[in-house]
């Protein structure tokens, strides 16, 4: 009889796409309170290809595998585990440990929630991560109230495009910088366009609003473009930093410089706030808050009340070729691994 084997990617040393190589490997047997889970898709996002390939104190040490987020089917149960069974299809996120890049996962049973039936699993592991994201930048740092306006950057990408539909839903007037090649998402996700590589979008803003924004969603971050973001709001309006895609472009001292400017910016007495948000990382803490919100989105994509922009599905032994095309950077929305399964 043929046992069956895990196929899992892993970061053999700090560099490029290439780096990421499959091996494989005896199936990871579920300790006490975990599930096994037989993957379907896996998200790849921006912080993984920062992981893979820049040093950074808090960054883990190859060999490791990246993925922060998957959807799959139960196959095996941990002794303890109540409330989920084997063969239901669940979504989750690792909680900051990665091992996403995987045919099979063992995850603590609570880390898991259902998914609906009729749901793309693809479309499913897009949801989690960048959605969780963004509602925790909206409603928990932001705190937006219906009517504002919000200016999103990068709102074509993972996480810009579910600030961008989240906060049209939470009833915001939302404008969206991002290259011109992708106006058609923008606007299709309900934003107005600004092409930020062709005009100074903090201009921008003030001839298509007046006095500016109520909230600043940065996911680009960097001194200038942290400043330039804090001129484009109104009186009384917050930057809220999601992430450090400059960090793609400028290295890893962007992330210094960032914290610099915030810490700058604050000192200024002019009413602007800039909160932090605690991201994901809040998440751990709040089991409950966690499921809830992640349940309740999944059940907002089968209704068809929300759709993850998606950019690709690559299979999982060719991760290269996924990293390769998210830091090609000319799609848009989500690259997915997928096992075939
Ligand atoms: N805090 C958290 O918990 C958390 C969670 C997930 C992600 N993140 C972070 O969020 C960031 C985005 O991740 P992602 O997965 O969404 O990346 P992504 O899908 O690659 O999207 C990034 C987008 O930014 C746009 N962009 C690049 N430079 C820009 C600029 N100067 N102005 C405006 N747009 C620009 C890119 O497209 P165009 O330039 O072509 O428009 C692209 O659409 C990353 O730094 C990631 O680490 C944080």
């Amino acid at each position: 009889m043929n046992e069956a084997r895990n196929h899992r990617i892993v970061v053999t040393q700090r560099g490029g796409p290439a780096v990421l190589q499959l091996v494989e490997e005896n199936l990871p047997e579920p300790a006490s309170g975990e599930v096994r889970v037989k993957v379907i898709a896996a998200g790849v996002s921006a912080y993984d290809v920062m992981l893979r390939s820049r040093r950074f104190p808090k960054f883990p040490r190859p060999p490791f595998t990246p993925g922060e987020d998957i959807v799959g089917v139960v196959d095996k149960l941990g002794y303890g585990v109540a409330g989920v069974a084997e063969g239901d299809l669940v979504a989750g996120w690792t909680m900051g440990r990665g091992g996403g890049y995987t045919e099979y996962i063992c995850m603590s049973a609570p880390e898991v929630v259902p998914v609906p039936q009729g749901v793309d699993p693809a479309e499913a592991v897009a949801i989690v991560v960048n959605y969780l994201t963004a509602h925790m930048a909206l409603h928990g740092a932001a705190g937006v109230r219906s009517g504002e306006r919000i200016l999103v950057h990068g709102a074509a990408g993972g996480v810009g495009s579910a600030l961008v539909q989240l906060g049209k839903l939470a009833g915001l007037e939302v404008y969206g910088t991002a290259s011109q090649p992708k106006h058609e998402v923008v606007v299709e996700l309900g934003a107005t366009p600004i092409d930020y590589r062709n005009e100074d979008f903090v201009k921008r803003i003030r001839s298509l609003t007046g006095d500016g924004v109520d909230v600043v969603f940065d996911p680009v971050a960097g001194g200038r473009q942290l400043w330039r973001s804090y001129r484009a709001l109104r009186k009384g309006g917050r930057l809220v930093m999601v992430g450090m895609v400059s960090s793609e472009e400028n290295g890893i001292r962007a992330i210094p410089f960032s914290l610099l400017t915030i810490g700058l910016l604050k000192l200024l007495p002019d009413g602007k706030r800039l909160p932090l948000t605690g991201g994901m990382e809040e998440l751990p803490k709040d089991n409950a808050r966690y499921r809830e919100t992640l349940a309740e989105f999944l059940d907002w994509l089968a209704a068809g009340k929300i759709k993850p922009v998606m950019a690709a599905e690559v299979p999982l032994a060719e991760a290269a070729r996924a990293h390769e095309l998210l830091e090609r950077g000319t799609r848009s929305g989500k690259v997915v691994l997928v096992t075939g399964d």
